[in-house]
């Protein structure tokens, strides 16, 4: 089968396209062929080796930590040969081989089945980037988030920016506000239905400020971080939360301690550990079922061909995408 490995950390051309042998699933393990993967921030994180040491599985790795196909071997899975999954959690392409490949070896617990009012590009891009499933779980398990506060999730084109704004309309907030670095993409964002500040035009606090009537918002989703941590601190409510996710924009910021101090403000960690995978499992079936309803509309960049994987790769990092980045396999 064709599949996308390195055989040592590096930048996008560690990727090698290979032929290998099908994978022999373990006791109990079942085969997916797969039909598409996404392309994650992780899987760039796995790649350069900037994950902790032990944390990636001995090389070569098959990259890929997420993806959607058909059932081939069940192994120990209660689902049918033949049925539609999507893989959900279980660090495929970082401590187990991935998807980017024709077939992955999976175990039963991280398959779910795919509804038919969902078809495989929208669940591929559902599960890529993990942003639904992330600000899910982080509003309703970590922020304390109650129906009628506001949101701000930036990151307009991103995975956490994207489904921050559509899950807390979802779980009901009064207000859900994304960012964007420049002006076209403020444009693909109000476009798509999206409340977005500008950050080329005006700061977040201003433009927290503006839409908020000066009270700040009462979440903050940051998969963005660097210098913009320490300004979504001081555009909090009082009794606020923040919850860090990610650092697209860098790993360190500088914060105002009064941001904290004045406003009672939580700042809370997301890790999936924290989770379990029945939870995990419960919120991105409801997830499917929210987009079988098109209650919620993953937004798609570009679809690739597998063996363009490396060039995907670095369109996600370096190209500034709006929406999943894919492949098609
Ligand atoms: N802890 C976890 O388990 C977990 C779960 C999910 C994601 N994450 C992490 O969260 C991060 C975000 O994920 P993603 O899929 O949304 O990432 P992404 O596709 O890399 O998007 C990053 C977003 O950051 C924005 N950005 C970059 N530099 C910026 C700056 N200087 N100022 C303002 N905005 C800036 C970009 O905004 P524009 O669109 O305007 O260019 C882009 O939308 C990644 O680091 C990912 O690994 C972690």
């Amino acid at each position: 089968m064709r599949a996308i490995q390195f055989g040592r950390f590096g930048s996008y051309d560690a990727l090698e396209v290979v032929t290998v042998p099908e994978p022999v699933p373990a006791e109990g393990q079942a085969l997916v062929r797969l039909a598409m993967a996404g392309i994650n921030p992780l899987d760039d994180t796995t790649r350069s080796g900037k994950l902790p040491a032990g944390a990636v599985k001995p090389f070569p790795v098959r990259a890929g930590g997420s993806g959607v196909g058909v059932l081939e071997e069940p192994g120990n899975s209660a689902l049918p040969a033949g049925t539609r999954v999507v893989l959900s959690g279980g660090r495929y392409g970082v401590g187990k081989d991935g998807t980017w490949a024709d077939y992955v070896a999976v175990d039963p617990q991280h398959l779910l089945p795919v509804p038919d009012e969902v078809n495989d590009t929208s669940a591929a891009a559902l599960t890529t980037g993990a942003g639904y499933l992330t600000a899910y779980l982080s509003l309703t398990e970590l922020a304390g988030f109650r129906p009628g506060q506001t949101v701000l999730a930036p990151g307009v084109g991103g995975a956490v920016g994207q489904g921050g704004v559509e899950i807390a309309k979802v779980l009901g907030a009064s207000l859900a506000i994304t960012t964007a670095t420049n002006a076209a993409k403020a444009e693909l964002g109000r476009a798509a239905g999206f409340e977005v500040i500008d950050l080329s035009r005006e700061s977040l606090r201003d433009g927290v400020a503006r839409l908020t009537g000066g009270k700040g918002v009462d979440v903050v989703l940051d998969g963005v971080a660097g210098p913009l941590t320490g300004a979504a601190l001081g555009a909090l409510a009082v009794n606020g939360t923040l919850v860090s996710i990610g650092y697209a924009a860098g790993m360190d910021t500088t914060i105002n301690v009064t941001d904290l101090i004045w406003k009672n403000a939580h700042v809370h960690g997301f890790r999936f550990a924290l989770f379990s995978t029945d939870q995990v499992n419960t919120v991105n079936t409801k997830l499917l079922e929210l987009v079988a309803r098109n209650e919620i509309t993953p937004i798609v960049d570009s679809v690739h061909a597998l063996e363009d994987a490396a060039d995907a790769q670095r369109h996600l990092i370096e190209g500034s995408p709006f929406g999943r980045v894919l492949l098609t396999i």
